[in-house]
């Protein structure tokens, strides 16, 4: 910047509001510092800009599992609002570690970004007042820290476990096992809670019909032929995300299981994989999509600085009967 304000015979704040197009520049002058960064081909420094002016034009998406397609899924909403007004999308993998939370909200957080989106059960309010402090505007999703200070999307995941519960009883299945995600995120504890509304005040039912799992296909498959050599008499299983299901679907064909005569099952998300499989999964649909949306739109309105009242709002979740539930004849 100094080399094109030496070029253009101007000062550098001059350069400056030229780039950031502030205050009053006579035409003549803009002409000259603009064939001068032209001619030495300068290009601004995003950050530097973001420093002087207070504004990056940036928001940072900090969620638990890239590999995961759920979370893909839900960031493609969050850049679609943010590309339409301008801003660029930073999106930042944890892996579901706090080390990686924390140094995210430490190095984004107080240099590059105007807001933050978050998808992360290990955050403590403490680490959001930080983020407060620097005037970044933050909003959060999915996973969910339930406080009155912070705004939260996410939806009715006790009920969308009871669905799908209350769906295998009502196809049939006499004795209906879970596979959970890690219960200590509170997505798949609510599911789980969901599931025991249904089954846990039955004659039949103990803890062993639950297999606490991670929310991926081989945590899944491992889960599914436990089940199975725990309880043959298992034939529906309710899986507390997509990719579980995906695994225990995996381990029912090993296992010479008919799906969904012999073995129904229900998962979780309805990520677009879910209708892929053979045959394709019943399951849980979220409005994944319209989470991304929601979240996205509301950083906006408080990046922005209108009326901010921090709020949590719960979607609704639909069950999407697919062929693993269709079962055709009664055992
Ligand atoms: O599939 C990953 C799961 O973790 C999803 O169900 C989502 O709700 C998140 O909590």
């Amino acid at each position: 910047i100094r080399d094109v304000a030496k070029q253009a015979g101007v000062s550098i704040a001059t350069v400056s509001r030229v780039i950031n197009n502030k205050g009053k520049i006579k035409q003549e002058t803009e002409t000259t510092v603009r064939e001068a960064i032209k001619k030495l081909n300068y290009i601004p420094n995003k950050v530097a800009q973001g420093l002087s002016n207070q504004r990056s034009n940036a928001v940072a998406f900090i969620l638990p599992s890239i590999s995961n397609p759920f979370f893909p899924e839900m960031a493609r909403a969050v850049e679609d609002v943010a590309q339409q007004h301008g801003y660029h999308v930073f999106i930042c993998n944890t892996d579901d570690k706090r080390e990686k939370v924390l140094n995210y909200l430490d190095n984004l957080a107080t240099h590059y970004v105007d807001g933050i989106i978050l998808n992360s059960h290990i955050i403590k309010e403490a680490d959001l007042e930080k983020l407060r402090n620097n005037n970044i505007s933050i909003v959060m999703m999915d996973r969910v820290l339930e406080h009155e200070e912070t705004t939260a999307f996410a939806v009715k995941n006790r009920a969308g476990g009871r669905k799908a519960t209350e769906h295998l009883l009502d196809v049939g299945c006499k004795r209906v096992a879970h596979i959970s995600g890690v219960t200590d995120i509170p997505t798949a504890q609510d599911r789980m809670w969901g599931y025991l509304d249904v089954v846990g005040t039955l004659p039949w039912y103990d803890t062993s019909y639950i297999s606490r799992s991670d929310f991926t296909v081989e945590g899944g498959y491992q889960a599914a032929k436990e089940l199975f050599m725990r309880h043959p008499e298992v034939d529906g299983i309710f899986a507390g995300n997509d990719l579980m299901a995906i695994g225990a679907l995996r381990a029912a064909h090993e296992w010479g299981k008919a799906i969904p005569n012999e073995l129904a099952i229900v998962g979780f998300d309805g990520i677009d994989m879910s209708a892929l499989t053979t045959p394709p999964m019943t399951t849980v649909q979220q409005p994944i999509y319209e989470l991304g949306e929601l979240a996205m739109k509301e950083l906006l309105g408080h990046m922005n600085d209108e009326a901010y009242e921090a709020k949590t709002v719960n979607l609704d979740v639909e069950l999407i009967i697919r062929e693993t539930t269709m079962r055709t004849q009664q055992n």
